[in-house]
């Protein structure tokens, strides 16, 4: 079963395989939006299962919030929940300091408030989404449908003094229409090739009125999970200081698949 899947997807498997090992009973746990978020979702539900544990999980988007429930995972809302002990997510790059660009799912604003609500923030992600610099992937910025060409037009003229590779940027469209998220907002991404002081981006983005929240999570992840395809995994902490590794055999967890 496991040889059916891609060397990315078995990445994918063990990053979020390893995740599920943070949650214990009784935790209220962020529940992260995209396919590798997808993957701990189902790896979650298979522990509650198994170990018989009880958790509540806080969906970052409607499709992970369907996932889960059709999973059997008792899910609420973040106001219901008020403050998490655990959130995991997937991301688009993370960098040494494990600052992070998320979004290209489109649900960076929902992820960012609910990662920001949590005691610790674990990020699963395979090998290619890690960079030096930010940038070579699209940041993208939620904005309101109001007045969006004229937030569009001071997003690009801010950028003018930041220190970045590439000013250009696009709406993101869904076919013909422009892509809507959860909250009713547009995504514009940047095409900036490198970011040189995310920390900076971020604050100014932020200053832009129109701009609700951008995909720069700074500070706020504590923990990336890099999976590998022959279910190599390494940990790195970025409080501890420390990055170990690990290993799930993934014949062994041909049983998992089965059920997943
Ligand atoms: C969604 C996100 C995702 O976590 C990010 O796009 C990674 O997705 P995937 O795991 O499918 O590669 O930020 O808004």
């Amino acid at each position: 079963m496991s040889s059916d899947l891609s060397p990315i997807d078995k990445a994918k498997f063990v990053a979020a395989r390893k995740a599920v090992d943070y949650v214990q009973d009784g935790m209220r746990v962020g529940l992260g939006t995209g396919s590798t978020a997808a993957w701990m979702v189902r790896c979650l539900a298979e522990k509650i299962r198994d170990e018989g544990i009880d958790i509540i999980g806080v969906p970052t988007s409607t499709r992970t919030a369907d996932l889960a429930r059709e999973l059997g995972i008792t899910v609420t809302s973040l106001d219901e929940a008020k403050w998490l002990d655990l959130t995991i997510d997937g991301a688009d790059e993370f960098d040494p300091e494990l600052n992070l660009t998320k979004g290209g799912g489109g649900a960076l604003l929902q992820e960012k408030i609910v990662a920001t609500a949590s005691d610790r923030m674990v990020v699963i992600t395979d090998a290619g989404k890690e960079v030096t610099a930010l940038g070579a992937f699209p940041l993208p910025v939620e904005m309101i449908p109001f007045g969006w060409q004229t937030t569009k037009a001071l997003i690009e003229e801010t950028l003018i003094n930041m220190d970045v590779l590439g000013r250009d940027t696009t709406l993101r469209m869904n076919d013909e229409a422009p892509f809507i998220t959860d909250e009713g907002n547009y995504i514009l991404d940047l095409h900036l090739r490198r970011i040189n002081n995310p920390r900076q981006l971020s604050l100014v983005l932020n200053q832009v009125p129109g701009v609700v929240e951008n995909g720069l999570f700074i500070d706020i992840c504590d923990v990336v999970i890099v999976g590998h395809g022959d279910g190599r995994i390494e940990l790195r902490d970025i409080n501890e200081g420390t990055v170990s590794e690990d290993r799930i055999d993934l014949l062994e967890a041909d049983n998992i698949f089965a059920d997943l």
